[in-house]
């Protein structure tokens, strides 16, 4: 058989682990596919640079996505312009394409599919949601009997990996987001990792494949980690619980809740066994029940799996009666649901009351409690923490507003200088 010509666009990290995974396990994929799989050629800005795999470099975008020797486009530039052009051209010249990109998936994905099926070839994008981890096939295949009510995840390896340093060695947060773009996880701006940008573009993609329902970015409510203390993390330790950065889609009659902040979850539960750079995915189906996975969400080799699956699924389908959708539906077949706005999102909440060194936290604690049994008028604990000169309040479930109302009476109090909550996840 003739082999697959792959053009890539792109030399960085994922590119190259691209390469070396092609390399070492050939065998293995020729067997899969009966084809061979070939790097034809790899689009790069300057020929000026390191090329470990002595690959074919042009600095010709045509010689890829306008080429006939190219049978399949990987698109490993990121960003929006000119991935998205390339991506446009290389689909509407009958090229399937993978790609990494969550924030362009994440935002003209709808539009890109929409061409994909035109033009009648493959867009593919595993790599894009949680490096290594299989999340995406496994929604649209292993799970597809399923209604999923939810998807959660740590999905976001830089802020794992920040959140797990300031846990376990008490590192300050500078420090630990350098060491994180030492190693290459994070994003070339890493405010998208902190502020939970990152997060959200991948939350978008698992929510639309989880539920059927069209990418919508900007639906996402979104807050990173760079409110989170290494005191935090030492009082919620103490309490019971792990703070981990999720990415929450829920699904009820209600609507659809899309949302990404900061979250205590269970010190027992497996997303707190989730440490440094690993990815995180819970899911509840229900006729599965629950499910987890963990693995590399970042890095060379891991990503390249992620690309190469679609590459091996791709092959398949090219001489399959019938493929999987990328989302698992076809996109007529997506369905709008209401997105819940935030203002209604139901949690339970960590409340930190920080008072100045002289305040006398029993008697402040004592007004809050009166405070918390007014507004949230069911369930809280209470607690005191001298060395931190903190009030702590736990909440029963509860719509953000009266959260607000309660830290904003919390401050009228004399001695408290901030107060701060965060959301807590039970399962
Ligand atoms: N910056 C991303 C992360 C890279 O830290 O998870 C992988 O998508």
């Amino acid at each position: 058989m003739e082999p697959l010509k792959l053009g890539l666009i792109g030399l960085g990290t994922v590119a190259t682990g691209v390469a070396s995974v092609l390399h070492k396990n050939q065998q293995t994929i020729v067997r899969r596919i009966r084809q061979t799989p070939i790097i034809e050629r790899v689009y790069v800005r300057s020929l000026e640079r390191e090329n470990p795999y002595n690959l074919n470099l042009t600095t010709n975008i045509d010689e890829i996505i306008n080429h006939s020797d190219i049978d399949i486009v990987i698109e490993l530039i990121g960003g929006i312009e000119p991935a998205l052009s390339y991506i446009k051209t290389a689909l509407t010249n009958g090229k399937s394409v993978i790609t990494a990109n969550k924030e362009l998936i994440a935002k003209y994905g709808t539009e890109l599919l929409a061409l994909a099926e035109e033009n009648g070839v493959f867009l593919r994008f595993e790599a894009a949601v949680a490096g290594g981890i299989p999340i995406l096939k496994s929604l649209r295949e292993g799970l597809a009997a399923n209604e999923i009510d939810t998807v959660m995840g740590i999905i976001n390896g830089t802020t794992n990996y920040i959140l797990t340093e300031m846990s376990s060695k008490g590192s300050d947060f500078a420090l630990c987001l350098k060491e994180a773009q030492a190693h290459g996880y994070a994003e070339a701006d890493p405010t998208f990792d902190i502020e939970g940008i990152d997060a959200a573009h991948k939350l978008t993609i698992l929510a639309s494949t989880a539920f059927g329902i069209p990418l919508q970015f900007d639906a996402v409510y979104t807050e990173g980690i760079t409110q989170i203390s290494a005191e935090d993390i030492t009082i919620a330790r103490t309490e019971g619980f792990a703070i981990k950065h999720l990415g929450i889609a829920k699904k009820s009659e209600q609507g659809v809740e899309l949302r990404v902040h900061p979250t205590l979850v269970p010190l027992t539960h497996p997303f707190a066994q989730v440490h440094g750079v690993l990815n995180g995915i819970f899911i509840q189906g229900n006729a599965v029940g629950e499910q987890f996975m963990s693995g590399r969400g970042a890095g060379s080799e891991a990503t390249a799996s992620a690309v190469i699956a679609d590459l091996i699924e791709i092959a398949h389908n090219q001489t399959a009666q019938y493929s999987a959708p990328a989302l698992g539906f076809d996109s007529h077949q997506l369905m709008e649901a209401p997105i819940i706005q935030s203002s209604q999102f139901e949690s339970r909440y960590y409340i930190n009351c920080q008072c100045s060194a002289k305040t006398d936290l029993k008697a402040l604690s004592e007004r809050l409690a009166e405070m918390a049994s007014e507004t949230l008028r069911s369930a809280f604990k209470i607690k005191i923490y001298d060395e931190n000169h903190s009030v702590i309040i736990l909440t029963a479930k509860t719509i953000e507003e009266n959260v607000e109302k309660l830290m904003n009476n919390a401050m009228l109090n004399e001695g408290v200088v901030n107060t701060k909550s965060i959301r807590i996840e039970m399962f």
